[in-house]
């Protein structure tokens, strides 16, 4: 089938349906196209708060589409490719996690929304990258156990306070950004600014201009008087950044920075998804709420 027919069947379909599409900004750009709504993680799970649709279909990886299905139970939640999964969320198990609570008795769990709703139930708030500061800061104690990705723990640990005991996970596509990828493409575009998402390890965070969420870094490269910048993030992010600022240009920090689970939805499975009503995620009773819990106090911290 041609493209711009799937489109026009995705758009048939949705509207039958009463569904509504959800894209994270590393989705792949004829999807991003399609949704009705992009944005970084904390955008997508107030988004779906505020859906009104019965469905919605979810373009991301499962933990995203599983937060959409714990903070609106009424709603039908798909992911149109069940192998959609974060690796980083992989990294944290429920045994260890309870260990590390025994372990610390005085401390309260933060965990980032990049893993499974059973870790969430086990944790005491979520949180973005867009708003990881400001939860830890937010919190009446003097020690956090952060779980899964320690750069993202080691970036609020240089923001706050409090003691942060990180988890040892990460993302591999954040992860394998080098310094030394920073400082080629900076030799090779003086002008530019660097921004970086805090998924980056600590030494290349060191060499940024800016870091913020996949949002944070589409709004900055729109506000910012620079005309060019290096993007320290997965490359999915380029098609939202010429959208905002086509103005402007940006150079992807690697050819390695791309996450293949993002990648894995196309048209094809979207149309699919809304056809069969497949993947549905869904989230046993009992963690559900207790996750639910997690999510909620994070969508109350104020930023
Ligand atoms: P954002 O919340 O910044 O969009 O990040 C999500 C993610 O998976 C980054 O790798
Ligand atoms: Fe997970 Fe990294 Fe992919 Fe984000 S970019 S979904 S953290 S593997």
């Amino acid at each position: 089938m041609q493209q711009a027919e799937l489109i026009e069947r995705i758009k048939e379909l949705k509207l039958k349906r009463n569904a509504v599409i959800l894209a994270h900004y590393y989705a792949r750009p004829e999807v991003q196209d399609i949704a009705d709504f992009v944005g970084d993680s904390l955008g997508l799970s107030q988004e779906a708060v505020r859906q009104t649709a019965d469905i919605i279909v979810f373009c991301g990886v499962h933990f995203m589409g599983e937060s959409a299905a714990i903070l609106c139970p009424d709603k039908t939640v798909l992911l149109p490719e069940i192998d959609a999964t974060c690796p980083m969320a992989d990294m944290v198990d429920i045994e260890g996690l309870r260990r590390e609570k025994e372990k610390h008795p005085n401390a309260l769990v933060v965990c980032y929304v990049n893993s499974s709703a059973a870790i969430k139930a086990e944790s005491y708030i979520c949180c973005t990258s867009a708003n990881a500061v400001e939860v830890v800061n937010s919190l009446d104690v003097d020690e956090i156990v952060f779980v899964p990705d320690k750069n993202l723990a080691a970036y609020v640990e240089a923001r706050t306070d409090k003691k942060i005991i990180p988890w040892e996970g990460h993302c591999p596509t954040h992860h394998q950004i080098l310094r030394e990828d920073v400082l080629r493409m900076k030799e090779k575009h003086p002008e530019a600014k660097f921004i970086a998402h805090p998924e980056c390890r600590p030494e290349v965070l060191e060499l940024a201009d800016h870091i913020a969420s996949t949002r944070g870094m589409i709004m900055y490269a729109k506000n910012s008087p620079a005309k060019e910048f290096i993007i320290g993030t997965e490359c999915g992010l380029l098609h939202g950044l010429y959208k905002a600022a086509p103005e402007k240009k940006y150079y992807c920090i690697s050819e390695f920075a791309c996450c293949p689970s993002m990648k894995m939805i196309n048209l094809e499975k979207v149309l699919i998804s809304l056809e069969k009503i497949q993947h549905m995620v869904t989230v046993p009773y009992d963690i559900r709420t207790r996750a639910k819990k997690a999510l909620d106090r994070m969508l109350a911290v104020k930023i």
